[in-house]
């Protein structure tokens, strides 16, 4: 059963902890063979969305790496169908939103998300926190506003993002409502994952980093911030995430979340000055775990040394890819516990493995 006082969630308050705790973004994924073995046999949404087998899957890098946390199996876009916006998976293409939307009647007809029709992810939380060793935190979690309203304008993935933008600019007040949709759909999810057992919640804007700051702060900013709020009341901690994000690091920060979540393109020491002391987490960068085992142990300790002074999870910087050697990973794991144990005297130990 999941503790109050894991590693991670320890860290995320800014407690003392007794090694770094370390988890990874898409911890879960194709480059496990058991994972790439149930997914021969289901499509990506029929295991997202199938309790018995997100739950399973959610475990198999918890079992596998010794990580300080297991992850909810889910993907940023399951609310939008619940919101009127039907999506799939194509192989090869990534996420498809089967009808964008750009105008407003579709802006209009789109709903706030009843979180009881996402209830499949509240079930996968539940069977997850019966399985889970002890001090393993479980962490849920959402697409910020900005980054799903992008999927849902834009159609499914995208390199300028200019259908988006223009609408921001062309049409702020269209563009808020979608926002504000986007918004209390994502605060009412959250609010059902934690009261199934997530412990933690990471807000994913993957793609605010294509923003300018002033934009950012005029159209985007006040929606998370909405969902901070919205979490803060629900009294576990926030991990705020946004890839590409070191233009944004102070209003992100402003935006909200207990912890920053950051890339690889700016050092945690640099990243701590601008965010102004609020616990870090990141950012290897996750191709480094394709390199030599040498260049990656040397990466890793780079990532620890940067981050000494404040409180931090180590994590990669993004998703790790498909190529990821499991082997490489598992010893990522033993390296940062190994050489953040015992740090500061008087903290000993490790948790262990189950
Ligand atoms: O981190 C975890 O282990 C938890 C599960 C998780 C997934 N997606 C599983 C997944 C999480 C947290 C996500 C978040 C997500 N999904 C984001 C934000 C993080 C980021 O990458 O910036 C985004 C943008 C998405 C949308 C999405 N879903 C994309 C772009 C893709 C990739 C498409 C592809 O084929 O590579 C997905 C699919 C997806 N989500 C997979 C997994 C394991 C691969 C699906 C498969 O097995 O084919």
């Amino acid at each position: 059963m999941p503790s109050p006082d894991a590693r991670l969630l320890r860290a995320c308050r800014g407690l003392p902890v007794d090694a770094t705790p370390v988890w990874f973004m898409r911890q879960a994924g194709r480059y496990l063979p058991e994972y790439r073995a149930l997914r021969a046999r289901h499509g990506f949404l029929e295991m997202a969305t199938t309790p018995e087998i997100a739950a399973e899957v959610t475990l198999q890098p918890v079992r596998r790496l010794g990580v300080d946390a297991a992850i909810l199996f889910a993907d940023i876009l399951l609310p939008l169908p619940a919101m009127g916006a039907p999506i799939h998976f194509a192989d090869g293409e990534g996420p498809v939103i089967d009808r964008p939307v750009r105008d407003a009647a579709a802006v209009e007809a789109m709903r706030v998300a009843d979180p009881g029709d996402l209830g499949y992810v509240g079930e996968t939380l539940r069977l997850v926190a019966a399985d889970l060793p002890a001090g393993v935190a479980l962490i849920g979690f959402a697409g910020a506003p900005f980054t799903l309203a992008s999927y849902l304008i834009e159609g499914g993935r995208s390199e300028s993002f200019a259908r988006t933008k223009l609408l921001m600019w062309n049409e702020p007040g269209l563009f808020r409502l979608l926002m504000e949709k986007l918004a209390a759909t994502t605060a009412a999810y959250l609010a059902m994952q934690i009261a199934a057992g997530a412990q933690a919640v990471q807000l994913f804007d993957s793609w605010a980093g294509c923003l300018a700051p002033g934009d950012y702060e005029a159209h985007v900013l006040p929606h998370s911030r909405a969902v901070f709020e919205a979490v803060r009341a629900a009294g576990v901690p926030a991990i705020h995430f946004a890839a590409d994000g070191a233009g944004l690091l102070p209003l992100l920060a402003k935006a909200g979340g207990d912890v920053l979540g950051v890339d690889w393109r700016i050092s945690l020491s640099r990243a701590r000055e601008l965010a102004g002391g609020v616990p870090l987490q990141g950012n290897l960068d996750p191709a480094v775990l394709l390199a030599d085992p040498g260049a990656v142990l040397a990466a890793t300790d780079r990532v620890l040394a940067e981050a000494r002074g404040g409180p931090h999870l180590f994590n990669t910087g993004h998703g790790l890819t498909p190529e990821t050697p499991v082997d490489t990973v598992r010893r990522v794991v033993d390296r940062v516990h190994e050489a953040s144990a015992g740090r500061k005297p008087g903290w000993t130990g490790g948790r262990g493995r189950a």
